[in-house]
């Protein structure tokens, strides 16, 4: 049987790598064992390609286009098809909507141009669920002020503007796809919301999520 695969998104800030963390917990004590990973990053090429993009690199935007699909498609290859394949779970920070957002909307690359590469780059593993965390740039920024900012963290707000309606934009064309969530909340009600919107999109996993 193929495993379900589930993508946390949003800004830089909006709690992903958190509401992750906490589902794959929850769901590590109903005895499922989640496979988390996440982009860039996620393979031993993907850290390097993540260092070039985050710290070391000073790609064109064109350039930055590609190292993220360069990760995406060794991910795929490497870790999420193989684990699909095997039936596991799989939670990942950030996927395909984080390249249309951040390349494509943001940083203004053709939009149809990025969403036929990034096509090429998951060879049709789309997630079964994204979940986005929707919050305004103000309040995201100013929960990771203070921490060493990485080179998207450190774009204008303008630029976040933009990636949060990139997001936007493709849950409004996806909404079967998307689970939106007001990400402004406790984290703990925001993980609520999460688990009540995995349950209603599988309802095959509703008794595991009471
Ligand atoms: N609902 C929340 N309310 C208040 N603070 C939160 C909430 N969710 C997360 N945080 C805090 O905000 C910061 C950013 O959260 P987190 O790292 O999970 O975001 P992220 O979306 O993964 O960010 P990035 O894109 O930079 O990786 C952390 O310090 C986290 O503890
Ligand atoms: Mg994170």
């Amino acid at each position: 049987m193929p495993g379900l695969f589930i993508v946390f998104e949003g800004i830089e800030g909006s709690g992903k790598t958190l509401q992750l963390k906490l589902l794959a917990r929850y769901l590590r004590k109903k005895g499922i064992k989640p496979l988390v990973t996440r982009e860039p990053g996620g393979t031993r090429l993907g850290e390097g390609i993540r260092r070039l993009l985050l710290k070391d690199g000073n790609p064109s935007p064109r350039a930055e286009l590609f190292l993220y699909l360069a990760d995406r498609a060794q991910h795929v290859k490497e870790v999420i098809r193989p684990a699909l394949r095997g039936g596991r779970m799989v939670l990942c920070d950030r996927y395909y909507f984080s390249t249309l957002a951040y390349q494509g909307y943001a940083r203004g690359l053709d939009l149809a141009f990025v969403e036929e590469a990034n096509d090429r780059a998951i060879e049709g593993f789309k997630p079964h669920l994204v979940v986005l965390l929707d919050l305004p740039v103000r309040v995201a920024l100013e929960r990771i002020r203070g921490r060493s900012l990485d080179r998207m963290e450190q774009e204008a707000f303008s630029f976040h503007e933009r990636v949060r309606e990139g997001f936007w934009a493709q849950a409004r064309r996806e909404p079967d796809l998307f689970l939106v969530i007001d990400g402004t909340r406790m984290p703990e009600e925001v993980f609520q919301e999460v688990l009540k919107g995995v349950g209603v999109r599988f309802p095959e996993m509703a008794p595991l999520l009471l």
